[in-house]
């Protein structure tokens, strides 16, 4: 009997999944967050995956990190960067996957970019896939719609897809609709806008044309809980 999967949306990229005894952390940018659905002090993770350097994605994960003594799943260089702070590191490179003990981790392309905040650098930006008893979650991180990610939708059974829609730092809603017609995930939730003023977009535009193609698509509002069965 599988456990149920517990999707929080905390706005922004960052999502909360639980499972079992697990609470994983996706991107948790939290703080400098004006629509976050949570204080990082709040949160108790066991892990937390992080797609690349970017402040509104690396986010609170030293201080949470610190505070828990929880592992950071990330790529090497930001694994790196971490461990030199004393924190529990675990660096991937992309297109490589690593078995956890909540459930397994493959690293994706993504075509943006990836730097710490004094601009010093932090290797390539990644998407995550993570297979968690039998139930698959794609997390894209940042990055340009690309004819790869039908690859991703060869390679896996999506259940669900975290993509970006804020367009001008990433895909936008046009390119979001290619990116599900690849990809073939049963459910595609929208990350990455109305954060802030350049990344204001229409949620329920992408539904609505998602839908007329025959996919689902779950809007959700900071802090809404989407179940995964
Ligand atoms: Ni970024
Ligand atoms: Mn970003």
């Amino acid at each position: 009997m599988a456990h149920d999967i517990t999707l929080r949306y905390l706005g922004h990229s960052a999502f909360q999944i639980r499972h079992g005894s697990f609470d994983l952390l996706i991107d948790p940018f939290l703080t400098d967050n004006p629509c976050a659905a949570v204080k990082a002090a709040e949160l108790e993770p066991t892990h937390i995956l992080v797609t690349h350097g970017h402040g509104d994605h690396l986010g609170d994960t030293v201080a949470i990190a610190k505070r828990t003594g929880c592992q950071v799943i990330t790529v090497h260089e930001i694994a790196e960067w971490l461990t030199v702070k004393g924190i529990d590191a675990w660096g991937m490179g992309a297109g490589g996957g690593h078995t956890f003990d909540f459930g397994r981790v493959t690293t994706t392309l993504a075509h943006h970019s990836s730097s710490f905040d004094d601009g010093s650098y932090a290797g390539s930006p990644v998407g995550f896939v993570l297979q968690l008893d039998g139930r698959t979650i794609y997390h894209a991180g940042d990055t340009a719609l690309f004819l790869d990610m039908e690859l991703i939708g060869r390679r896996f059974a999506l259940d669900v897809a975290l993509l970006p829609i804020g367009d001008n730092y990433t895909m936008g809603v046009c390119d979001a609709v290619m990116a599900v017609e690849m990809l073939k995930p049963v459910l595609t939730i929208p990350m990455h806008y109305d954060t802030f003023p350049p990344i204001a977009a229409d949620p329920a535009d992408l539904r609505d044309r998602l839908e007329a193609k025959g996919f689902g698509v779950a809007i959700l509002a900071p802090g809404d809980l989407h179940f995964l069965r």
